[in-house]
């Protein structure tokens, strides 16, 4: 099993993920909100690259029947009803509803991931789980980051480092590429994650933004064993 990074969705290249198994991590915060929201019983998460998109959706099945969510500049999209928080997406607002979420790069990643052979989402909450997925599927991989705007992000690559690190306690039959190496190896050295993560832009926008809660939440390892798939244009665990 080859396990190959990408560190922004910019550098996918339809070819080389088609036919491999990805898995898209945006742990601030994105994909910890989708897991976050599966994890408290939501009936699916369907991602849209534009607001648009999801009004369009929203229209189409019915605005009472859904729950928009998403950010611009981590910031609540006017008119939806929830932002990027994780938090926010507790049992009590999410359970058996559908939630049409645009964020600035996470939903892109996914979208962009269109046409690999299988799509997980993942971060720190279920690394541990989906290492032991992708040990079970034992076939290439390709650990997407979304990024920021374009830009490599500390915490996605130390999320990925995680997994990868979780991957190979389970087996020894891997073979990783230079980046995968380095994202294990800045794991090792960074385990408790906040230390490391301190130093990312993003970072010291949820801190400037007063969501240090978001991101507490966001570096707890093995909180879900859930292993999120999107496919058939939303997510959904089966
Ligand atoms: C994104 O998808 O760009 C991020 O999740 C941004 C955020 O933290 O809200």
């Amino acid at each position: 099993m080859k396990i190959d990074v990408i560190i922004t969705p910019e550098y996918i290249d339809r070819e080389y993920i088609k036919g491999k198994n990805v898995v898209v991590i945006d742990m601030l915060r994105a994909t910890t909100v989708m897991v976050t929201a599966i994890g408290n019983g939501c009936k699916e998460v369907i991602p849209f690259l534009t607001v648009e998109e999801v009004l369009e959706k929203a229209k189409e099945i019915g605005r009472e029947n859904c729950i928009l969510g998403g950010e611009r500049n981590a910031e609540k999209i006017e008119g939806f009803d929830l932002s990027n928080s994780p938090l926010e997406y507790t049992k009590e607002v999410v359970e058996g509803k559908t939630i049409l979420i645009t964020t600035s790069n996470g939903t892109k990643a996914l979208t962009k991931s269109v046409g690999a052979k299988r799509i997980f989402v993942g971060c720190v909450l279920n690394g541990k789980a989906i290492a032991k997925k992708l040990a079970e599927i034992n076939e290439d991989i390709i650990i997407l980051n979304s990024g920021t705007n374009g830009e490599f992000t500390i915490d996605d690559f130390i999320c990925t480092g995680y997994i990868i690190d979780e991957i190979s306690k389970i087996t020894n039959k891997i073979e990783l590429t230079d980046i995968s190496k380095t994202a294990q190896y800045i794991y090792e050295q960074n385990k408790d994650l906040e230390g490391f993560i301190s130093k990312a832009k993003h970072y010291g926008r949820m801190k400037e933004l007063d969501l240090m809660p978001d991101v507490e939440h966001a570096m707890k390892k093995d909180f879900t064993n859930l292993v999120p798939e999107y496919k058939d244009n939303h997510i959904i665990v089966e």
